[in-house]
């Protein structure tokens, strides 16, 4: 568990020491030659659900961080980049022109059909350095819960996931550098979507500006980028019980300003506290099959006191009451965020496998975690709730005032409240 630990409970022992002032853009890493690749029909229900999660949604000019997804993301850098292979041709969704461009053809993947989310690790590890390895695949598990969503609403159901890449000549195929991407997840079509025989295309493009040096200079890189076989592959829905979509999921929001945040709610009833759990274990049962590993706590404050609510294996705990000091909740950036007012915290932690390789162990980890984090986040969008993803927390506090287990690690939180700011939003055409 010594990697595993590092980039968890110890990762504010480990402060970036490198920083290189080479150009990162934070919405996109452009390629040479940029060249539009036209989707065939057939995968085009995909395309738009690529489209809908991996483009922007909003525009927010107040706001210190300005373009704005329907997914969240470490620092908003959006680290995590869309793929398809399509028959061979490899393609990859620009944001910045709402398309998707032709990367390469390699004849081994004649006959797939797949979705591929490469993590660009210089444009967050340039902000945390080490730590910052990690975060794409905490951003993955958002990605991962609004495509599960969003694939049921058009009828694709029967997709598989697997975390890290198929194979370790992947990278070579699709024209990547192990050194300074990886690959944070793939969901697998071929079996279910046949694709017409696509034109081959005999050209390739690069990105404009390599980063191998830059992660490379991290001892990380040599001990979590090399690939590991092995890791499971899962279904992308586990029942027949199709949930109905929540409705808001375009209302997500993090309520970042440049003053400070604090919730002008500070209390939320018991009812909807229910109801939310309700929901998000009927989540965890149909999308993530009880997910085991995973425990969630939620604090939440109603005008009878301090509450907890603990879901485990998609079963929710009666509430009970709770004393927790939320000044110790924070590592950092007190001054910046009021955790007393907020009305609900919550908390996903993870009990190591060791079943399991300890980097299977630390993917699982991280998307497991966030996937739940946004279930609950849209439940509070719908309640015109800001929902704010935090990794700053304090491990060691967290660990004795919720009586952690031996092995239980924290993993990802969220606040939720009533903002104190409105930002300007512009959202952006379809
Ligand atoms: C993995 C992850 C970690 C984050 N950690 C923090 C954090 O520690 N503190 C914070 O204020 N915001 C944090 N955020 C929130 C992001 O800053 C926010 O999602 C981003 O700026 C985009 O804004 P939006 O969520 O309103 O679209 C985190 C988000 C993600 C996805």
């Amino acid at each position: 568990m010594e990697l595993f630990d590092r980039i968890t409970r110890e990762r504010y022992n480990y402060p970036n020491q490198y920083s290189s002032v080479k150009f990162v853009d934070f919405m996109m890493t452009d390629f040479s030659d940029s060249v539009e690749f036209s989707l065939p029909k057939e995968a085009e229900p995909i395309g738009a659900v690529v489209r809908g999660i991996f483009g922007y949604t909003r525009y927010e000019p107040t706001n210190p961080y300005v373009f704005h997804k329907v997914v969240p993301s470490a620092r908003n850098v959006h680290t995590n980049e869309a793929y398809l292979v399509c028959c061979g041709n490899i393609c990859r969704y620009n944001c910045k022109t709402n398309s998707f461009e032709f990367v390469c053809y390699d004849g081994r993947e004649a006959d797939s059909f797949r979705l591929v989310v490469v993590a660009e690790l210089w444009r967050i590890m340039k902000f945390y350095g080490e730590f910052g390895m990690v975060l794409p695949l905490l951003d993955a598990g958002h990605i991962l819960a609004q495509l599960k969503m969003d694939l049921e609403q058009v009828d694709i159901t029967r997709g598989r996931i697997r975390y890290g890449a198929k194979d370790a000549e992947e990278y070579e195929r699709l024209g990547l550098s192990p050194q300074s991407q990886f690959i944070s997840m793939e969901i697998d079509f071929s079996a279910d979507i046949q694709l017409p025989h696509v034109p081959i295309v005999e050209s390739s493009c690069w990105r404009a500006i390599n980063y191998d040096k830059e992660v490379s200079s991290y001892e990380i890189s040599r001990l979590f980028l090399p690939y590991e076989a092995g890791f499971a592959e899962m279904p992308l829905i586990f029942d027949n019980e199709a949930l109905g979509p929540f409705v808001n999921s375009q209302d997500r929001e993090s309520a970042h300003n440049f003053i400070g945040i604090c919730s002008l709610v500070e209390q939320v009833s018991q009812t909807w506290i229910l109801e939310c759990a309700y929901r998000l274990c009927k989540n965890i049962q149909h999308y993530m099959n009880y997910a085991p590993e995973y425990k969630v706590y939620i604090l939440y404050r109603t005008t009878e006191g301090e509450r907890l609510l603990t879901i485990e294996r998609g079963v929710a705990s009666q509430p009970r009451e709770w004393i927790i000091d939320r000044n110790r909740l924070l590592h950092d950036a007190q001054h910046m965020i009021d955790m007393e007012s907020m009305p609900v915290v919550v908390y996903v932690s993870y009990h190591y496998d060791r079943s399991r390789s300890e980097k299977e162990n630390i993917y699982r980890a991280h998307i497991g975690a966030s996937e739940i984090i946004h279930y609950i986040s849209l439940a509070g969008a719908e309640r015109g709730f800001f929902t704010r993803p935090m990794r700053n927390f304090e491990d060691a506090y967290l660990e004795s005032a919720l009586k952690a287990s031996l092995g239980e690690r924290f993993m990802y939180s969220l606040i939720m409240g009533k903002s104190n700011t409105k930002n300007y939003v512009w959202r952006m055409p379809k």
